[in-house]
């Protein structure tokens, strides 16, 4: 007996076992929960996901989280696979190509810039609104998305997804609050250390921004176990009246402005 005993789950994004979304995907397993994995066909076919899916005898069904057709018939035959409502959803879904282009943020190719913010936070929005009209989410639900602090500080090199991170944490509180109203279900974001993944990788600065970041953290970086232990205790019925937040993953870093260490390498 697990704390998601008996709870069916649909998680977006695994694309390996590097990715943030499968670290939950397996923690919700060893709590009890049934789960569905869902990502883009490319994702399928690019990603490892779907041996890791076969090996683990988990449904996976095909879904760009973009298009409110493929959203429709996902949430069906997730229902479908699991045998009744859906108790929780991670979106686990970021996409930049500005970044991957390394396009500078003030010289940016707009066509990419909505694909980010479609991609990454607007789909948000579609999967709620879907499943919220078609009644797919149980009394007293529970919908995460995975956020970082470059959505409210200026963070050289993460440029447009640091928009698309606002969006998507705004989503959260006034979806939250709309279906929490007609439903119960809670909506909440968590804000993740930086995290060595394939989403990761395409910010170029990444490496030297872990160490930093680590560095001063009073708790080092969350790690993505740490995250997902965070996702299941939102899942589970402990956190049942905890929605429309922003919760902090990140080892004290969105809190602190020095350390000791740091303070030390920089005296003369
Ligand atoms: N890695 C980090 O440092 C970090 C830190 C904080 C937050 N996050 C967030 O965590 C989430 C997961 O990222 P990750 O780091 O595990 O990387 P990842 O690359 O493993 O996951 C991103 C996923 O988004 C999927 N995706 C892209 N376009 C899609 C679409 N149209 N429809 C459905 N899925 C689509 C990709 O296929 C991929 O599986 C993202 O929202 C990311 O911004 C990551």
């Amino acid at each position: 007996m697990g704390i998601l005993s008996g709870k069916r789950g649909l998680i977006f994004g695994a694309l390996d076992d590097r990715s943030l979304a499968w670290h939950v995907a397996e923690r919700c397993m060893a709590e009890g929960a049934s789960i569905v994995l869902t990502n883009t066909l490319v994702g399928i076919e690019l990603g490892s996901i779907g041996c890791l899916a076969k090996e683990r005898g988990i449904p996976l069904i095909a879904c760009d989280a973009t298009k409110l057709d493929e959203l429709s018939s996902l949430f069906v035959r997730a229902q479908e696979c699991l045998g009744g409502k859906i108790d929780f959803i991670l979106h686990a879904v970021a996409q930049s190509m500005n970044m991957r282009r390394h396009k500078a943020y003030t010289g940016m190719n707009y066509h990419y810039y909505a694909q980010t913010l479609d991609i990454s936070a607007m789909s948000l929005h579609k999967l709620l609104q879907v499943s919220m009209e078609l009644d797919a989410l149980s009394e007293g639900g529970s919908v995460v998305a995975l956020s970082y602090i470059g959505s409210e500080r200026y963070c050289a090199g993460y440029n447009d997804m640091g928009d698309a991170k606002a969006l998507l944490e705004s989503i959260a509180c006034h979806f939250g609050a709309e279906y929490g109203m007609k439903k119960g279900v809670r909506v909440n974001i968590v804000s993740q250390s930086p995290t060595m993944t394939k989403a990761g990788s395409e910010w170029s600065d990444l490496d030297y921004w872990y160490r930093y970041t680590d560095k001063l953290s009073p708790l080092g970086n969350a790690t993505a176990d740490d995250c997902a232990n965070v996702c299941v205790a939102l899942f589970s019925d402990l956190m049942r009246s905890v929605t429309m937040q922003v919760i902090y993953n990140d080892g004290g870093f969105g809190r602190t402005i020095l350390t000791p260490e740091l303070a030390e390498a920089f005296s003369v």
